[in-house]
């Protein structure tokens, strides 16, 4: 009897030691990136009862679509007859549903699954070997028939199991560990060691789920997640797979909440600004606590580390937090002489951590950073984005989140490039149409100092396509756009918070506007300090949905879509409060070094036979004229917002290429719209936004290229792109004229130049001086390859990559412009080459192919280092009849 009294006092002992323990542990966030097994398709006879819910049926079909189609009203699923897993899943967002009285009770049975994957002890070795971030599809092979242009003919659609095996230690007993996932696409259902723990339908979002009351310390835990990517839910390729990052995240039961801080700053001036900061703290123990909330503020240095000693400090607050419960404290602080955050040339991001310490009797048990930055962002009607105090023209591009040949797989260093690529241009905004983006995308964007549209919607209630989001808004709209607005607040670069895109409420009056009004205030309980938009591209400034945002975000309307009129003046008459601007302008199409004759006289056009679209090779003139139906080439644009200096600027459709929605040719693989093809090569077009959004930078671009064999005697119009306003255009010495730019004119263009092999040069002048000159001439056939990569050092950390750039040139080294020679790499060293692409929409060639054709003289080889392996890295190349190329690579 006292043996056995004995024994309990021990075990209680020693429980309270472990809570003691586990209550002090550091909160770690450890990435379980690595390792997984993956494998497509439920085991047999199961997947009925796997699904999420119902699905209506879709018996046609289709590709193509007009991007200005109308929406279509929803489709109905049929009613469930077995079981369906919505109702374990539903609960998994409860955290973002405001009234208690609609968050969802799990169910009091577990569901009934008899499915071998989720058994802890099943044997998954014939499963692929992979590492996340992970896209099921993006390897192809490309799907060269059939209705796939749109989602850009690679299969992404499907079922997908990942298993990994946790090793969790019997020292985590007694603390609370989440999963966190940045991104899954789409249907995420989660179990661990065969229990069904949640899921997260929306593929675009992050969320956590709670794994702690199924986790059993000591050994090796089973997670399994299954995603199911239902066909014909995307109008662009969404991927498929877990995409982006996922994390295990342990910390004491008392702890900083999910997302749970929220940085406000007020009064910003050059001589001080006010910092508030809301910690909420969640309490999952079994009693009630009392602790205090203090944070310590940090200045970033340019890399993001935290520099020098705090420069202000949030005093201690006091916090009652009952057992199984959230209780926030709320303190401010008043920093001197603040680093403002603000877009370069102009300005400087800086940025600012803020440490909190959560402490019990004097002891810390959580830490917890937010990274924030001191701006003050005013949306004024009539002069625009001002960004303290200074104006800033919104010089934006939209992009997809593909990133070309490596698909949705998140990667750093890839998504860095498109953005120094637009930095370079000049762009100074990006809007993330139509989701939120990866974490680590804001992270470059607050560091670059590139201002941020977040958009959470391209649907509502009404669909796009057959099975897409409309099916989960009614159940999942507010959670998901808390939670975006939850993850992404503290981020100084977003601006603006969209609520939608183009979405079929515009045709709904009433009814839809009461849907904007819904969003708009949930956006409003989350964060007031941004304004809100939805991108508009039917509806006129009378309708009711306009009405129920704070900004007038359109979409073409400003040149005016098809036959209409510009309507920025409307909007403008019924709004003169809210600020305007082209959320998405142009449209405008084309393929890199791809001139078709004759050239349109027009100042846009749209894709017709032999008028701008060669319906053989499938290939959009390059001459940077001409556009989708709906759209306008960038001049047309620019005339139109040049008219009204109130527009407030741009988002230009696209910054890059991306995979899928191919218009004109849904035959092909990827998009026309990009400023920057699907490698990364520039069009002609970046030049033309670089002379306009970069004015100071001295720029003369000419097109086409020189070397015209059999066009010899034949018009072949030349066309410049300066940052000049004026300019003499010369073939072989000969002046063609000197020319001004009208007002409204953004371009230099001499259409009856005869072609003769040789030389064009062009001066370009500035207010009468002479300020660039460049030229292009005749080139060789192709005799040599030649290799140039963006970065010669990586990280040998599995991630980092180099781009490299093979270029085929004449014996004197120039890019030969049409040269479509096949190209073969290989490489030597801890580097892999992880895939290969040209730019070309039409190519068909698998992403991970070391072989490819180059398009108009150009290809790319994408370089990862392995991780943990240093040293040098060779990549070659290799083509029939011409000499071959080799660059070296450090991986450090
Ligand atoms: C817009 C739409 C975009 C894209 C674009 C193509 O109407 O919002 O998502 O489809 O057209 O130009």
């Amino acid at each position: 009897m006292k043996r056995l009294t004995k024994c309990r006092a021990l075990a209680s002992l020693l429980l309270w030691a472990v809570a003691l323990l586990a209550a002090a542990a550091p909160r770690e966030r450890l990435s379980i990136n690595a390792g997984w097994r993956f494998t497509m398709g439920d085991p047999p006879g199961t997947s009925a009862s796997l699904r999420y819910d119902v699905r209506p049926e879709v018996t046609a079909s289709e590709d193509g679509k007009a991007a200005d189609a109308v929406p279509q009203a929803a489709a109905l699923a049929a009613a469930a007859q077995e079981q369906v897993l919505k109702p374990w899943i539903l609960p998994s967002g409860n955290a973002f549903i405001s009234d208690p009285a609609r968050r969802h009770r799990r169910p009091a049975q577990e569901p009934q699954l008899d499915v071998a994957y989720l058994k802890p002890g099943y044997d998954d070795v014939a499963w692929k070997r992979v590492d996340l971030p992970h896209d099921w599809a993006i390897a192809g092979p490309f799907l060269e028939t059939g209705p796939y242009g749109g989602v850009g003919r690679l299969p992404s659609w499907g079922i997908g199991w990942y298993r990994k095996a946790l090793d969790i230690p019997a020292s985590d007993r007694g603390r609370s560990i989440f999963l966190d996932v940045d991104g899954a696409m789409s249907y995420a259902t989660v179990w661990l060691n065969g229990k069904l723990v949640g899921g997260w339908p929306y593929g675009y979002n992050s969320w956590r789920l709670d794994l702690t009351p199924y986790v059993v310390p000591g050994g090796s835990n089973m997670l399994a997640i299954r995603l199911d990517n239902p066909p014909e839910s995307s109008r662009w390729y969404p991927g498929g797979g877990i995409y982006r990052n996922v994390w295990l995240t342990k910390m004491a039961p008392i702890h900083v909440a999910h997302w749970g801080t929220h940085v406000r700053t007020a009064r910003v001036s050059r001589d001080s600004a006010e910092v508030s900061l809301e910690v909420a703290v969640d309490n999952d123990s079994r009693s009630g606590a009392t602790v205090s909330v203090a944070t310590a503020i940090y200045a970033l240095d340019e890399q993001g580390t935290r520099s020098g000693q705090p420069v202000a400090h949030i005093q201690p607050q006091r916090l009652q937090v009952a057992a199984g419960a959230s209780n926030v404290a709320t303190g401010s602080t008043t920093i001197a002489r603040p680093r403002l955050w603000g877009p370069p040339p102009t300005q400087h991001p800086h940025r600012y951590v803020a440490v909190t310490t959560v402490r019990r009797d004097g002891v810390g048990i959580d830490e917890f950073e937010t990274r924030f930055g001191i701006r003050d962002v005013r949306m004024d009607p009539d002069k625009g984005m001002l960004v303290n105090g200074e104006r800033i023209a919104l010089k934006g591009v939209n992009n997809h989140h593909d990133l070309g040949a490596l698909g949705a797989a998140f990667n750093v260093r890839a998504a860095e490039r498109q953005l120094q690529m637009l930095v370079e241009m000049g762009a100074n905004a990006l809007r993330m149409s139509h989701n939120p983006p990866a974490p680590e995308l804001l992270e470059l964007t607050d560091r670059m100092g590139i201002v941020v549209i977040d958009e959470v919607f391209d649907v509502w209630e009404r669909k796009k396509t057959a099975l897409d989001t409309h099916l989960i808004f009614p159940d999942w709209h507010e959670q998901d756009l808390r939670a975006m607005i939850r993850r992404d607040r503290n981020h100084p670069s977003i601006v603006i918070w969209s609520i939608g895109n183009e979405v079929g409420e515009q045709y709904t009056g009433e009814e839809g506007a009461a849907i904007g009004r819904k969003l708009a205030a949930i956006v409003r309980q989350e964060d007031r300090s941004r304004p809100t938009m939805t991108a508009m591209n039917y509806a006129r400034a009378h309708m009711p949905l306009p009405a129920t945002v704070d900004l007038v975000s359109v979409n073409y309307q400003g040149a005016g879509i098809r036959s209409n009129p510009g309507r920025f003046p409307e909007f403008r008459a019924r709004f003169p409060g809210k600020m305007i601007f082209s959320s998405e302008s142009a449209s405008a199409l084309s393929s890199r070094g791809e001139y078709q004759f004759p050239v349109t006289g027009a100042l846009t056009s749209s894709v017709r036979p032999d008028a701008g679209g060669d319906w053989n090779t499938h290939q959009v003139s390059a001459y940077e004229l001409y556009a989708s139906d709906f759209g306008t080439s960038a001049d047309r644009s620019w005339s139109a917002q040049d008219q009204y200096p109130y527009v407030a600027g741009e988002f230009v459709w696209s910054g890059w290429d991306y995979l899928g929605e191919p218009t004109p040719f849904y035959s092909s693989r990827s998009s026309y719209s990009g400023i920057i093809d699907l490698a990364g090569f520039k069009k002609d077009r970046f030049y033309l936004y670089q002379a306009r959004w970069r004015p100071d930078l001295p720029l003369a671009h000419i097109l086409p290229h020189w070397t015209w064999p059999g066009r010899e005697g034949k018009f072949t119009p030349v066309h410049v792109f300066t940052s000049g306003d004026e300019a003499e255009l010369f073939v072989n010495g000969k002046s063609q004229g000197r020319k001004k730019r009208a007002e409204f004119e953004y371009r230099l263009r001499w259409d009856l130049v005869t072609y003769e092999p040789g030389g064009l040069k062009v001066i370009a002048y500035k207010q009468g001086k002479e300020w660039a000159v460049s030229a292009v001439r005749t080139v060789g056939p192709a005799a040599k390859l030649d290799l140039v990569p963006d970065r010669s050092e990586i990280a040998a950390d599995g991630a980092d990559l180099s781009f490299i750039t093979l270029r085929v040139t004449d014996l004197d080294g120039n890019t030969v412009p049409m040269a479509k020679d096949s190209v073969k790499f290989s490489i030597e060293g801890p580097g892999e080459i992880v895939a290969t692409d040209n730019g070309d929409p039409t190519s068909f060639v698998p992403f991970p192919s070391t072989e490819r054709p180059a398009f108009n003289g150009l290809c790319l080889a994408i370089v990862r280092g392995k991780p943990g392996q240093k040293g040098a890295i060779t990549v070659r190349a290799q083509a029939p009849t011409l000499q071959g190329a080799n660059v070296t690579l450090q991986a450090h």
